[in-house]
Formats: structure tokens, sequence, C-alpha cells
């Protein structure tokens, strides 16, 4: 058993209540290796930004659980390495779906975990969360639940529609189940891929896809049900499009891949949105900055020489995210 505390780092509930006070939100960054951790931590010692760092069920599989959570502690270390005297680091589990799951990473250092019930039956969902809340508030470890199915892929839950959040469920959901964060379902979906063509207007200019706005009147209905409770957005990556022509034009094949515009983001954030997940923007990055090279120095063969570039594409990425979008630069000095 470890505890959070001891390696450096903090659970949500502070956090969220200063972004939700501040009119901002805190960045959620998925990691998978060095590379992104590194830049994420960069990017956020550069900016003093509070961070959440996520782990999915598919990272703890591809990174090893417990080098992601050396990592991470590491990070506290890097980020005071780096001048930042007050790191406010969050390690989280992403997309948690069992009990035994959100259960070994509280005992093995996470300071926050989220438990997906989206798919199953309400009072299923409730039974689930409760229980992680349950076992979870003994540590002091926060968690986030969800209400309502994202369009798209969900780690292992396929939901072929989303379906919006109800607002009339939520205050029941909340004090049920006591979860101090609740991601709900206003249009975002993961991946780049994030809505249809049809679902589309097309750029006449450009011949990009130009996609609907999120339904904000969701959004404002829960935050009338549940004023000042921290909510949160999933699927919130952008798809910069330059990232994507960069693909396009380097042996990469990503049709109309289409993201959230930054300017609803951006609204989102000054709401009781208090966290917003960005996942797929940060593989574009990384992907495009790789292709690139290789495509520019087909000799080239140490990887270094384009996780590099890919590094420091990523930093540029977190550092305008956190700047431009959530505003959550200079909230931790
Ligand atoms: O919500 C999903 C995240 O982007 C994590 O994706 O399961 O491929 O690691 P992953
Ligand atoms: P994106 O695929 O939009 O980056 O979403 C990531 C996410 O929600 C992780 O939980
Ligand atoms: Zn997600």
């Amino acid at each position: 058993m470890v505890n959070y505390k001891d390696l450096g780092l903090v659970n949500t509930r502070e956090m969220f209540a200063k972004a939700i006070d501040g009119g901002y939100a805190i960045p959620a960054f998925n990691f998978n290796n060095m590379e992104q951790l590194q830049a994420i931590i960069k990017a956020c010692a550069e900016t003093k930004s509070p961070v959440i760092l996520q782990v999915s069920s598919g990272a703890r599989k591809y990174a090893n659980q417990t080098l992601l959570r050396y990592m991470a502690e590491g990070a506290v270390e890097y980020a005071k390495e780096l001048g930042w005297e007050h790191p406010q680091i969050c390690l989280h589990l992403d997309h948690g779906d069992t009990f035994e799951l959100c259960k070994s990473c509280v005992d093995f250092g996470f300071s926050s975990v989220m438990i997906d019930g989206s798919s199953l039956p309400y009072e299923e969902n409730i039974a689930l969360t409760k229980q992680v809340v349950e076992y979870a508030h003994q540590f002091d470890v926060t968690v986030e639940a969800e209400l309502g199915v994202l369009a798209g892929v969900e780690d292992d839950v396929v939901a072929e529609e989303s379906h919006y959040t109800k607002p009339e469920e939520v205050i029941d959901f909340a004090t049920r189940t006591g979860c101090d964060s609740l991601a709900i379902s206003i249009g975002t979906s993961h991946g780049a891929y994030k809505f249809k063509p049809e679902q589309c207007t097309r750029d006449p200019k450009t011949g990009k896809l130009v996609p609907p706005p999120l339904a904000f009147d969701v959004l404002e209905e829960v935050e009338k049900k549940l004023p000042g409770f921290p909510i949160v957005l999933h699927g919130s990556s952008s798809v910069p499009q330059e990232y994507v022509d960069i693909i396009n034009t380097h042996g990469g094949n990503l049709p109309d891949a289409v993201g959230i515009p930054e300017d609803q983001l951006r609204k989102a954030a000054k709401s009781a949105v208090c966290k917003i997940n960005i996942d797929s923007d940060s593989r574009l990055a990384f992907t495009a900055a790789v292709r690139k090279v290789l495509a520019e120095k087909p000799g080239e063969f140490d990887p270094r020489k384009y996780c590099g570039p890919a590094r420091d594409e990523m930093v540029k990425l977190y550092k305008h995210k956190i700047i431009e979008v959530l505003g959550s630069d200079g909230k931790a000095l």
C-alpha cells in the first residue's frame, strides 16, 4: 500500500474548487511514455499550471503500472528541478471499469480515480460508483463518475450513439454515490473522428469539416441542478488541422479527422467544467513530428532524433492548451 501523499501528489478536491471559483479548467493529459510525461511536466512547470496526469487501463498495460507510478513520483521531482516550487500534480486513473481496478490504483499511489459506469443501467452505475467512493475516500482519494454515454469508443466500452446526460438525474446520482466530480455527455467523443461528415457542414474555402456545437443547454441545466459541483468533459481534443495536414502530407492517412473547436472548450472552461480531457491531440502532435522527421531524413534511425522533436511539439501543444484554451496558467505557483 502506497499513499499518494508520500509521493508528493495531490487529489483533485482543492484544484477543482479553485478552478470553479476562478472560471478556468484543469488540464487532464493522458500519458503512456516518458516523452509525453516530460512534455506535460515541462509545459506545466513553465506555465505554473496544476495538472492531472491520466493513466488509462491501456496505458497500464503498455507501460507497466509499477513503472508508471514511479514515473509519476519522478514527475514531481522533475517539476521541482525545473523551478516549479509547489507542483500540483494529480495521478488519475482514466476510465476505470471495475471496483478491483480502482482499488488497485488507490492502493498503488493514485490520488484520484474514475469509475466509468456510464454504460451500465442507472442503478448499477450508482451501486458501482458508491462502492468505489466508499473505498477511495478512506484514503482521501477523489472519485470521478460518469453519467450519460459519449459516442465512439470508451476503452472497452463501445457506444454506438451518444446519449446526453439527463439533467434530471444528476442530483440523485451525485447525492447517492458521493462522487467528487461528474463527467457528462454533451456531444464530445473520444478519438480523432468525433463527428461523421454527415453531422457537419464544410468550410467552402478549405473543404474542412465544421462540427455541430456542443449541447451547452444540457451543461447549463446540470449546473443549475448542482451549483458549484465539478463537471468533467471527456473527448475534448480539438484535432488541430495543421497536425492532420502534416501527417497526411508525410505518408499518413487521416481523412476527415475532426475535433471540438477550441472556442467551445474556452467557453466550457469558464463554467462548472473544471477538468478537460485531452489525449488525441498529443498523439497527433507526436505523430506529425515523427512522420516529418522520418520523411525528411530517411537515413535517421536514432529514436532521440525523432522523439525529441515530437516531445518539443507536445510541449508547444500543452502550453497552448493551458494558456489559450483552459486558462490554468499561473494557478499553481
Ligand atoms: O479515453 C480514452 C483515452 O484517450 C485513453 O485511450 O485507452 O487508448 O489509452 P487508450
Ligand atoms: P480525446 O480523445 O478527445 O483526446 O479524449 C481523451 C479522453 O477523454 C481521455 O479520457
Ligand atoms: Zn475519456
